[in-house]
Formats: structure tokens, sequence, C-alpha cells
């Protein structure tokens, strides 16, 4: 019995051993030449110099490894992290425009920090003026319809509930972004959990993708609960 369980274990490890270094192995391949990295698995990727053996042409544009899943953006070691448009797997590096736009090092050089997403601070970086985006592409007076309202929804349990302010968003969006595809608008009409966020609906429709990530527990759960229940938890020290 014992050495059966002993078996299982080494087993467990040369498997886990061989998982790490197979995903230590391909990130480190990735952004330099796709092409080397196990052919058969991803015909999908980079079709660089094609040799004569040519496949038949490319389904989809050419995507990195690491596209495959999308939460390992928040592995990537800083030093990587907003690469150039070229090398972001985002924008097509054969396009003639690509290397024409603006690598996002240098445009964030004067901005305010923060540690989650793309370590940029976007609400104080609007407040700073650092950035004054354009509401309109046409019209350059055109200026954004700023809603003063926050939403509180009462978390059941531990955590401190969630405020959700308006005027953070209208600062950037349009009614139109959430309303009525994402949100119909009136307090309690909408079912919102954790579980949809980290799927990619609800708030995480944005949050995770192009607003800061959901690691960042606090800045939705922001408020106190009313009346805390007395010695049933410690209560967190929420701002
Ligand atoms: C980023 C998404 C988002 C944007 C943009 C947005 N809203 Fe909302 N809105 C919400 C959410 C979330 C709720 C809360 C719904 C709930 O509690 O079920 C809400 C609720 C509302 C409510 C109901 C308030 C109540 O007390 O019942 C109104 C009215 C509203 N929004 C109007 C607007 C208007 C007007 C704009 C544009 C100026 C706007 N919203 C932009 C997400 C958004
Ligand atoms: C982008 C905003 C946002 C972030 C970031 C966020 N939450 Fe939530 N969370 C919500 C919303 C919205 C709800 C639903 C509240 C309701 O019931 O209406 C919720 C609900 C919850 C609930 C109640 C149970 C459930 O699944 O609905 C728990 C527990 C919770 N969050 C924990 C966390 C923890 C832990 C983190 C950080 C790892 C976190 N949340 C980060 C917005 C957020
Ligand atoms: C349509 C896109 C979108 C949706 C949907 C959305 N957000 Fe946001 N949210 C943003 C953007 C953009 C910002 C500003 C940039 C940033 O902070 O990353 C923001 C900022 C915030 C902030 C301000 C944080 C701060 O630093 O002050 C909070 C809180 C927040 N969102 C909570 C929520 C909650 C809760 C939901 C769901 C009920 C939600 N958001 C849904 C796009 C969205």
């Amino acid at each position: 019995m014992k050495r059966l369980s002993l078996i299982a274990l080494a087993l467990l490890v040369a498997v886990l051993g061989a998982g790490i270094f197979v995903d230590a192995s391909a990130q480190q391949q990735a952004p330099a030449k796709a092409a080397d990295a196990k052919p058969a698995d991803k015909p999908a990727d980079k079709p660089a110099a094609k040799p004569a053996d040519a496949k038949p042409a490319d389904p989809a544009p050419a995507k990195p490894a690491a596209a495959a899943n999308p939460f390992n953006r928040l592995m990537i070691p800083k030093a990587d992290r907003n690469p150039p448009p070229i090398k972001d797997g985002i924008h097509d590096p054969e396009s003639p425009g690509t290397p024409m736009l603006q690598p996002p090092l240098d445009a964030f050089g004067g901005m305010p920090k923060s540690n989650a997403g793309n370590n940029i601070n976007w609400v104080q970086a609007i407040k700073d003026k650092t950035i004054n985006p354009r509401y309109d592409r046409l019209n350059p007076k055109e200026e954004p319809m700023i809603l003063d309202l926050d939403i509180v929804r009462e978390v059941k349990g531990f955590m401190p509930d969630v405020v959700y302010p308006h005027d953070r968003h209208t600062e950037w969006l349009d009614c139109s972004n959430c309303h009525p595809d994402i949100f119909i608008p009136q307090k309690g009409q909408n079912t919102i959990s954790m579980a949809q966020i980290l799927m990619g609906q609800k708030c995480g429709v944005c949050h995770g993708k192009v607003a800061f990530p959901v690691s960042e527990c606090r800045l939705c759960h922001s408020k106190k609960k009313d009346q805390p229940k007395a010695a049933s938890v410690s209560a967190p020290a929420a701002k």
C-alpha cells in the first residue's frame, strides 16, 4: 500500500516537473522565434519566412503562444510587460502601420504608476490630465457626460460591499458601453457574481482586459459593512 502511494507521488512529481519545464521553455521561445517551438502543435504561429514545404495558408493572423491562456498575462515578468505593438500579439506584425504606432512604454513615461494590470493608474492619470482623451473622433471639443452616481452592491459574507462608481467610468465610457447590454440601468435588476466576473462577464467584460484586474479586490470591495456582526469574523480593515 505504502509503496504504491510512493510510486504515485513520484509519478506526480515527474509530471509536474515536466509541465513546469515545458512551460518555461515555451515562454522563453515565444517572443524570439515562434517557428522553432513545436511546429506540429501550433499551425497558426507566425508565418515568418516560410520554407517550401508550406502548409495551406494560415487560417488566423499570427498569435504568440501565450494567447492560449489570457490569464497568463498576469504572470509576465515585469520587464516584458507593455511590449511594443509589433510584439504584443494584438497588432498584425506584418502590417506596415504597426511599427508607426507609439510603443506603450514611450507613452506611459510621465504617468502615475500602479502595481496591477499594465502598471498605470488610469483613474489618477485622467485626474492629473497626464492623459486627456478626446471623446469624439471628429469633434475635439466634445465633453464627456459624467454621471456622479455610486451604486452600492451588498455582498454576503466577509467581503466589504462593492461600490460601483459611475463618475470614474463615464470619464472614459459612454452610457451605451454598458446600458442596456451589460447592465440593465436599474439598481438591483442585475445579478452579478465573482464567478461571472472571472469568466469575463458583467464587470469582467472590462476588468482584467482593459481595466484593472480582479486581483485588486479592494478597489471594488471598498465599503465597510454598516453593521459588522460582532465577533463572528475579525473585521477586515476596509478603507
Ligand atoms: C461601466 C458600466 C456603466 C456605464 C458606462 C454606465 N453605467 Fe449606469 N449602471 C451600471 C451598473 C453596474 C449599475 C447598477 C445596476 C444594478 O445595481 O443592478 C448602473 C445603474 C444605473 C442606473 C440605475 C440607478 C438606480 O438607482 O436604479 C441608471 C439610471 C444609470 N445606471 C444610468 C447611466 C447613465 C445615464 C450613464 C451614462 C452617463 C451610465 N449609467 C453609464 C453600469 C454603468
Ligand atoms: C471589478 C470589481 C471587483 C473586483 C476587482 C473584485 N470583486 Fe468581488 N464582487 C464584485 C461584484 C460586483 C460582486 C457581486 C456583488 C453582488 O452580489 O451584487 C462581488 C462579489 C464577491 C463575493 C460574494 C460571492 C460571489 O461570488 O458573488 C466575494 C466573496 C468576492 N466578491 C470576493 C472578491 C475577492 C476575494 C476579490 C479579489 C481577489 C474580489 N472579489 C475582487 C466585484 C469585484
Ligand atoms: C465597459 C467597461 C467596464 C465595465 C463593464 C466595468 N468597468 Fe470598472 N472601470 C472601467 C475603466 C475603463 C475604469 C478606469 C480605468 C481603470 O481603473 O483601470 C474603471 C474603473 C473602476 C473603478 C475605479 C477604481 C479606482 O481606482 O478608483 C471601480 C471601483 C470599478 N471600475 C468597479 C467596477 C465594477 C464593480 C463593475 C461591475 C459592476 C465595473 N467596474 C464594470 C471599465 C469598466
